[in-house]
């Protein structure tokens, strides 16, 4: 009997979730439509959200990179730290325009609070389209525990990026604009990321971690019932590194000694974080750890996600721990995979708390 009461909760929540989806109007339809109450497929088991406790003794690593160069032992060595126990921290004068960061949050925005009529024929989970709006690209995923509450436009900006006149036109130009300089700041951060492992400066841009860009422009609308509901789920982000803008609303936090830290928000600030496959590549020096979003009350909360991962998704390029950083007391941890390949594991699997590193320890 409990089997088939499974059976049947299982399918009346592919059903919800279809019907949502076929609405194409995301979490933000929702609250246009007036909703007070939380839908079933946003409500997360109980202990799922509860069990960790938060910590608001830690400071969230900070780090100012004025006068930035590769042979600044100083900030090299404040970035190998943070990348090696938290796994994140926050920049300042980063070299990217705060104006131009601002405006980036507005395009966002502008993107999400058109029409729906306008923003509908962008909704998509069709994984070969290089810009898409959806909710939840894990939505329909085998174990998540319930779908988040926000709103995001996808985009691929290099290194075959889209065109322009494929990119909505309410933030066509800052999407372009901000894509160019956060390409330059990923060209920096690997270097820094290289000299804090011990290796050559050009070493991960040589292996092309910072060739590949996605933009994802989320949107978390005001949430009626937060309590019952995450913004995003917890997750490790499955790129190299991710670099992440957010407004000043707050609620993403990072899981730090096992528990959950607020990130502060700074305006003008950036926050970098080190991606499941750069802890690979790296045998573990580097960590990519879990964070989170909370839903709100509050809202919209905006926040701008840029992965650098390969641009050559569809290729066969191999990556496994780095050789240079193996020695007999350092046998590698990991089995080698092509992006593709951990990209599909990882959105089959969706968000259930799991790493999906471990499926490729060995
Ligand atoms: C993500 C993410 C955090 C945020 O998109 O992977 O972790 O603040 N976003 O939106
Ligand atoms: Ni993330």
């Amino acid at each position: 009997m409990a089997t088939s009461n499974n059976t049947q909760q299982k399918y009346d929540k592919i059903s919800e979730l279809k019907a949502f989806d076929d609405t194409k109007g995301g979490v933000k339809g929702l609250i246009d439509g007036g909703i007070t109450k939380l839908p079933q497929i946003f409500i997360h088991p109980h202990d799922s959200l509860k069990k960790i406790p938060k910590n608001s003794n830690f400071i969230f690593p900070l780090i100012d990179l004025q006068n930035i160069n590769i042979n600044n032992k100083e900030i090299v060595k404040q970035i190998q730290e943070a990348s090696e126990t938290w796994g994140f921290f926050q920049v300042i004068n980063h070299g990217i325009p705060v104006p131009v960061l601002d405006e980036m949050l507005r395009g966002t925005r502008r993107f999400h609070e058109q029409d729906i009529d306008v923003r509908k024929p962008y909704y998509s989970r069709d994984v070969a389209r290089k810009v898409m709006y959806n909710c939840n690209f894990e939505l329909f995923s085998e174990k998540s525990f319930a779908a988040d509450w926000r709103d995001s436009l996808y985009s691929v900006m290099a290194p075959d990026p889209a065109k322009p006149e494929e990119l909505p036109e309410t933030c066509r130009e800052i999407i372009i604009e901000y894509s160019n300089h956060v390409m330059k700041l990923g060209y920096t951060l690997v270097e820094l990321f290289s000299k804090g492992l011990g290796l050559k400066p050009n070493h991960l841009k040589e292996m092309g971690c910072a060739e590949g860009l996605g933009i994802l422009c989320n949107y978390y609308p005001k949430c009626p019932q937060p309590e019952l509901a995450l913004g995003s789920s917890r997750h490790a982000d499955s790129d190299f590194f991710t670099v992440l803008l957010q407004d000043d609303i707050g609620g993403l936090q990072v899981l730090h000694k096992n528990q959950w830290v607020d990130v502060p928000p700074i305006h003008g600030a950036l926050i970098i974080n080190i991606g499941d496959i750069l802890q690979l590549i790296s045998n573990d020096k580097y960590k990519s750890v879990d964070h989170r979003v909370l839903a709100n009350k509050i809202g919209p909360r905006i926040s701008v996600a840029s992965f650098f991962s390969t641009g050559l998704l569809e290729s066969s390029r191999i990556y496994g721990p780095i050789e240079e950083l193996l020695s007999k007391d350092n046998p590698p941890k990991y089995r080698a995979t092509t992006l593709k390949d951990f990209f599909e594991y990882s959105s089959k699997k969706g968000f259930d708390n799991n790493s999906n590193l471990s499926h490729y320890k060995i």
